[in-house]
Formats: C-alpha cells, sequence, structure tokens
C-alpha cells in the first residue's frame, strides 16, 4: 500500500470543505489545531471550495509547518479535464495555498468530453516537471480509474490515489473501487465518512444541518433506510458508550482495503467526536454488526449466492 502520509501512525485526513464556509477563519484555526494534536497531518481541499477560501486558510495555517503536513487538492469539478483547465486550476490553487508543490492533486470528476490520455498526460507533466508528487482522481468508476493508470503507466507513473464517497449508507465503494486499490496498491481516501453528517445521529433526535441546508444532500441521504441505519447506528454507540461519529469514521477505516476516512466539521466541538475515532479499536463483531445496519450492495457479477 502506498503511504501518502509518510510515516504518519494515525492515517486518517481532514478535509478543509468548510473553511471559509461553514467555518470561519477561527473555527477552521481551531479544527487545524485540533488535527495536528491528535496527530493528523493529511489536509484535503479543493479548487472549487468557497470560492478558494479554502485553500487560501489552509495555506496560511499549514505556512510555518509547511514539510510537516501532506496537502491535497482537486482541480476539474467546473471546466473540465484539459491540458488548459488543469494548468490555470493549478497554478491558482497554488498561489492560493502559497506553495510551490502539493503533495498529492486529484481530478475532481470524470469530464466525458476531454481524452482521459490529455487529462492522464498533463498530470505526469505536472508531476515530472515537480509541481505535484502524487496523481489522483476523485468521483472515478473503478474502469475509469484503471484506464487512467494504464495511461500513466506509458508515461512511467501511476495512479497513487482515489477519492470516492465513502461511509455506512453509502457502500457503493465496497463493489470495485476498493478491491481495485488493494489489488493495485492505490491509496482510498474516503469523503463523507458521516453520510454528510446523516451518522452523528442529529437528524434523528430531529437537529438540523447540511441535510436540511443543501437540497443536494437532502437528496443523496434521502432514502428511509439510510435514515432506519443512523438510529441503530445511535442505539449501538450508546450500548458501546461512544458518540456515534466515533463508529462511523472507525467503521470506514476498518475495511480490509485500508481507507484512509476524511473528517470534516464547521467546529473543533463538532470534530471532537471524529478525532476520537482514530483512536477506537474497532472489533470483527462490532464491525460486522455495523455493516448489518444497511443492506450490503450486490457484487460486480451480481452473483449473490457466491458472495
Ligand atoms: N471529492 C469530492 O467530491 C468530495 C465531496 C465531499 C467532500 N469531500 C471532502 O471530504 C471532506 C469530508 O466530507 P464531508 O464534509 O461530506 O464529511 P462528513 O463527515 O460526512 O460530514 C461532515 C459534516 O457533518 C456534520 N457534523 C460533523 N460532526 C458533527 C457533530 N459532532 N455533530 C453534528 N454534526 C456534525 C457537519 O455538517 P453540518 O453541521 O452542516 O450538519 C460537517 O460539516 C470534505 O471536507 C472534503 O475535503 C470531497
Amino acid at each position: 500500500m502506498t503511504t501518502l502520509a509518510g510515516h504518519d501512525p494515525a492515517p486518517f485526513a481532514f478535509g478543509a470543505m468548510q473553511f471559509g464556509g461553514g467555518a470561519d477563519r477561527a473555527a477552521s484555526a481551531a479544527m487545524y489545531d485540533a488535527c495536528r494534536a491528535a496527530g493528523l497531518r493529511h489536509f484535503d481541499t479543493a479548487w472549487t471550495y468557497t470560492g478558494g477560501d479554502s485553500e487560501r486558510i489552509l495555506g496560511a495555517l499549514c505556512a510555518a509547518e509547511r514539510d510537516e503536513v501532506f496537502v491535497a487538492t482537486k482541480v476539474g469539478y467546473t471546466g473540465g479535464a484539459s491540458e488548459a483547465n488543469i494548468r490555470g486550476q493549478v497554478d491558482e490553487s497554488r498561489a492560493r495555498l502559497k506553495m510551490d508543490v502539493i503533495d498529492l492533486l486529484y481530478m475532481h470528476r470524470f469530464d466525458d468530453d476531454t481524452p482521459l490520455e490529455i487529462t492522464v498526460e498533463t498530470l505526469a507533466r505536472l508531476q515530472s516537471d515537480g509541481v505535484i508528487r502524487h496523481i489522483g482522481v476523485s468521483n472515478y468508476a473503478a474502469w475509469q480509474v484503471m484506464k487512467a493508470a494504464c495511461i500513466a503507466a506509458r508515461f512511467g507513473t501511476r495512479i497513487d490515489a482515489i477519492q470516492p464517497m465513502y461511509n455506512l449508507v453509502k457502500r457503493q465503494a465496497e463493489v470495485e473501487l476498493l478491491p481495485m486499490c488493494k489489488s493495485e496498491a492505490i491509496t482510498p481516501v474516503c469523503y463523507s465518512p458521516l453520510g454528510g453528517g446523516l451518522l452523528t445521529g442529529k437528524y434523528a433526535a430531529g437537529g438540523s444541518g447540511r441535510l436540511t441546508e443543501d437540497q443536494r444532500y437532502a437528496a443523496r441521504y434521502g432514502q428511509a433506510p439510510m435514515h432506519d441505519a443512523a438510529r441503530g447506528l445511535v442505539d449501538i454507540a450508546r450500548e458501546v458508550g461512544v458518540d456515534p461519529a466515533t463508529l462511523a469514521v472507525a467503521w470506514v477505516a476498518a475495511h480490509d482495503a485500508q481507507p484512509v476516512p476524511i473528517l470534516s466539521a464547521r467546529s473543533a466541538a463538532q470534530l471532537a467526536p471524529s478525532l476520537d475515532g482514530m483512536r477506537f479499536e474497532m472489533g470483527a463483531d462490532l464491525y460486522a454488526r455495523l455493516a448489518g445496519l444497511m443492506m450490503a450492495p450486490p457484487p460486480a457479477t451480481d452473483r449473490i449466492e457466491e458472495a
């Protein structure tokens, strides 16, 4: 397995998507400090987050210890995966982050309109020019990752990481992506380990947040079985004596493909139970009980009797 974050003893990441949005500068700094105090050093952002403030705030927070942290950003969420758009956004990201070199650059999503050869060649050249250290892709299907990996090999490089959605109620990654990562030594860095906040249990208690404020997330997590699973998680967490968020992020990390969950929150207080997940030991019985809260997706072959 590629150890993207070097010798990090706690292979979790923190996502700065709320920096400059749900979290102001003071709240962002408090979360950054809490991550560092917990031993976390892998930080994730994107060109598209909060009009660039996420990258600006993260860059300022990292400045005094650039060599101690691992910084990933993403390009191409808007504007496509052409060479011009990738290079333009990478330069802007580096300027906002005030970093010459980006540790890990992801394509934020697949672009049907740009030949993958052009996208991957551009990433390979950025890497050989020393602008980025590792290459990643996010929101790609497994066949798209493997096609990118074949093209990357022609340029003497590889796809180091993928960034898929993955949590207790969104388990599609188990079908193709996570087995592919294990087979190909690609690091899965998984977003939304709390299902956008659903797996904190707050909606079962009538609470509010992203799922009541953002239509996209309301739709993504709108199905009744997902909310039933969140209620089941709250019950198990009460029995175990930990916060549901602690169990949810630890469950993601416990998959045998060794996913790196990207933790996130609006405040240090919200973040605390997720950081506790870094030290939570998930036994096999508890892992299976939690997995049983939601129906697993069928295998890629659809031969469920052989799974
Ligand atoms: N590649 C991609 O396409 C993609 C997509 C999404 C995210 N990401 C990355 O992954 C990171 C994490 O994703 P995510 O934010 O969706 O993760 P998540 O862990 O599923 O959701 C985090 C959200 O849950 C809520 N929350 C967290 N702790 C809580 C607590 N203790 N009590 C109540 N509510 C709590 C907060 O939202 P509210 O307070 O608003 O409810 C918080 O912003 C992002 O920062 C970003 O770096 C990547």
